[in-house]
């Protein structure tokens, strides 16, 4: 495996320069080097090998400062700017204009930069050479938008990860929204993803389940039950189990039996596992998110070794009964074994995070849940690494937590009469709520049906996910249909609206995707106009805000960034003329140039909404 590059790997934020010179973490930005240059298959994290060059210009100009980490503005004089000799210059008791210079003389030649200039007290101006940046959108229109350098890694992402005979929830939409972006986003930088569902398939619940199906369907072992409402079955059996005593004896007698692997209760909870599988799979499939199953019952066996290693260890305490583990860090203590011997949630997270790291070999765990789990996390990576299981050296943890859903009333999200709403209701609803707008903006008059059907999808399933992407994740959010199908703002509807008048433009004018290829082949991307630079720039931004991303795994900057290429586009387009027509609307000038830019912006916004996992279209 490789050696792992802590420096892409701290989940706090890299502590700035300074005021403390003597901070054990330094994170080089690897890769964001020179290799990304030419023809190179990667794309080139301007920001992040411009903040390598003046880390080691800092280094060289004061090899006595250690941990050095440049950070770089982005200039109102210039294309960026370094202030870092003002706070260098504080701590080592010297001139800031005398220290900025010094840095200045110590940056090594480099084909991104044209222009460098010490400016007032100190502040270095960066000016990047057009040359670089043409061929850099050139290559946009060539190659694809590729990824910036990375270091292949084994990366594990636990999410959606609902529970068996319950319905799935709004907490889990977003979290399958969420793990299935950041998923695609690794896979994209060339990481190698597993997936995984970590369903709540085990546990004291399917005692009930089971005696209540032995009761409802008694030939359930050679016939497959029908049941089409598993939540109603869930709760009948509740019902059941907190009414009757006789029941609930029966329910723990079948945990019991489940737990020893007899072969009828285990074809029963395959039963129970199957229809819910069934149900959860419908969701994935509208939403395209590709995932694995493995729940808590993969584990079982691991958590009996993982139990007599935290004993044999000495790790485990009593309390009432149970043995629970405490560790440095953990508020709470894990409950590793309940007092009649059972297993817990804890438990199964225990083998879980062994069987990760140890037999997967992940360099990279992620697990994606509500804000309301941060706790029992917290606790599992201590003991994890009490038990010296992990060891966040070598291995990189994040729990990716975010808000509640909340309803237009500001209330926890629910249905009118207070029932958790069904997911395949709320896809159905953003459906015919997609068909409705579309239909108010006359767009079934002007797209054939089979357009329309593309359209009704791709703007009903995007907007529901872009409305939670596009959110910082860790803040409660309104789920609202009328807010995340409109047609202005940041919103999926409006730009992927504003992606097919994009892809529209060369279209009118009659120009193919080859002729703009054999365009760019001939000669690389002209910036002449103030506009087309701007749009350059903005465009070439995305590897560095892919790379910010790995740091906090927050989503909504790849939105705000989608947003803002639209946004420069507009300017673009209304300053320069791509296409010309005369006064009878006959096309007379095609700019041939300015249409590569067009096909860069489009093909930069494609990757945008793939990798937030939106389907895009043609025309709506
Ligand atoms: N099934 C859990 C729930 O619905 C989420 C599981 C998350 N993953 C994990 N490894 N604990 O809350």
């Amino acid at each position: 495996m490789c050696d792992l590059p802590r420096k892409k790997l701290c989940t706090e934020r890299p502590p700035n320069l300074l005021p403390s010179l003597s901070g054990s973490i330094e994170r080089q930005r690897e890769n964001a080097g020179t290799a990304s240059f030419g023809n190179s298959k990667n794309s080139c994290n301007v920001l992040g090998h411009l903040e390598n060059l003046f880390t080691s210009a800092i280094k060289s100009a004061y090899p006595s400062v250690t941990n050095v980490l440049a950070q770089l503005q982005v200039s109102k004089h210039a294309d960026y700017q370094c202030n870092d000799a003002m706070a260098l210059a504080k701590t080592l008791k010297k001139n800031p204009r005398e220290v900025g210079d010094n840095i200045l003389k110590n940056v090594a030649p480099s084909p991104l930069i044209s222009k460098l200039e010490l400016s007032g007290p100190g502040f270095i101006n960066i000016t990047l050479s057009q040359n670089f940046m043409k061929q850099q959108v050139t290559n946009i229109v060539l190659n694809g938008v590729t990824p910036p350098p990375t270091t292949p890694l084994r990366v594990v992402v636990d999410f959606s990860s609902p529970n068996i005979a319950k319905e799935m929830h709004v907490g889990h939409l977003r979290s399958t929204i969420i793990g299935d972006s950041i998923s695609r986003l690794m896979e994209f930088l060339g990481h190698d993803v597993l997936r995984l569902n970590h369903l709540g398939d085990w546990g004291t619940q399917f005692g009930m389940l089971i005696a209540h199906l032995e009761d409802r369907f008694p030939d359930f072992a050679s016939k497959p039950p029908p049941i089409s409402d598993l939540q109603t079955f869930y709760k009948e059996s509740k019902k059941r189990f907190d009414e009757d005593e006789e029941f609930k004896k029966r329910a723990y007698q079948a945990v019991v039996k489940l737990q020893a692997h007899e072969p009828v209760h285990i074809k029963g909870w395959q039963e129970i596992c199957e229809i819910s599988k069934r149900e959860f799979s419908k969701v994935y499939e509208r939403l395209q998110v590709k995932i694995v199953d493995r729940g808590e019952s993969f584990y079982q066996s691991r958590m009996e070794d993982v139990v007599k290693i935290l004993n044999g260890g000495g790790m485990l305490e009593e309390d009432e009964g149970r043995k629970v583990m405490f560790a440095e860090g953990a508020d709470i203590p894990l409950t590793i074994v309940k007092s009649d011997g059972g297993f817990t949630y804890d438990t199964s997270d225990m083998a879980c995070i062994k069987h990760r790291i140890v037999e997967e070999k992940a360099d990279w765990l992620v697990y994606v849940t509500d804000a309301g789990q941060a706790q029992h996390f917290k606790s599992l990576f201590a003991c994890a690494k009490r038990a010296g299981i992990y060891d966040a050296k070598k291995t990189r943890i994040d729990h990716v937590t975010f808000g509640v859903v909340l309803g237009e009333d500001r209330k926890k999200f629910k249905t009118r009469s207070g029932d958790t709403v069904r997911l395949v209701d709320l896809l159905d609803e953003g459906l015919q709520r997609s068909e409705e707008k579309l239909r108010e903006k006359e767009r079934d008059k002007v797209l054939t049906p089979e357009e329309f059907t593309k359209a009704k999808n791709a703007v009903a399933y995007g907007c529901i996910k872009y409305a939670d992407l596009s959110h910082d994740r860790s803040r409660d959010y309104v789920f609202s249909f009328d807010r995340m199908l409109d047609f202005r703002g940041n919103t999926a509807a409006y730009l992927l609206y504003a992606l097919t008048r994009i892809r529209s433009i060369a279209r009118t004018a009659c120009v193919s995707r080859e002729e703009i290829v054999t365009e760019a082949q001939k000669q690389p991307i002209e910036l002449e106009h103030e506009k087309e630079w701007k749009l350059a720039r903005a465009l070439l931004k995305l590897p560095d805000v892919l790379v910010k991303i790995t740091e906090d795994l927050c989503l909504h900057t790849l939105c705000e960034y989608l947003f803002e290429v639209s946004a420069v586009f507009t300017e673009f387009y209304d300053n320069c003329y791509c296409v010309e027509k005369n006064s009878e609307g006959k096309i007379v000038k095609i700019n041939l140039n300015r249409l590569m830019l067009c096909e860069a912006t489009a093909m930069v916004m494609e990757k945008c909404f793939a990798i937030l996992g939106i389907d895009t279209v043609e025309k709506m």
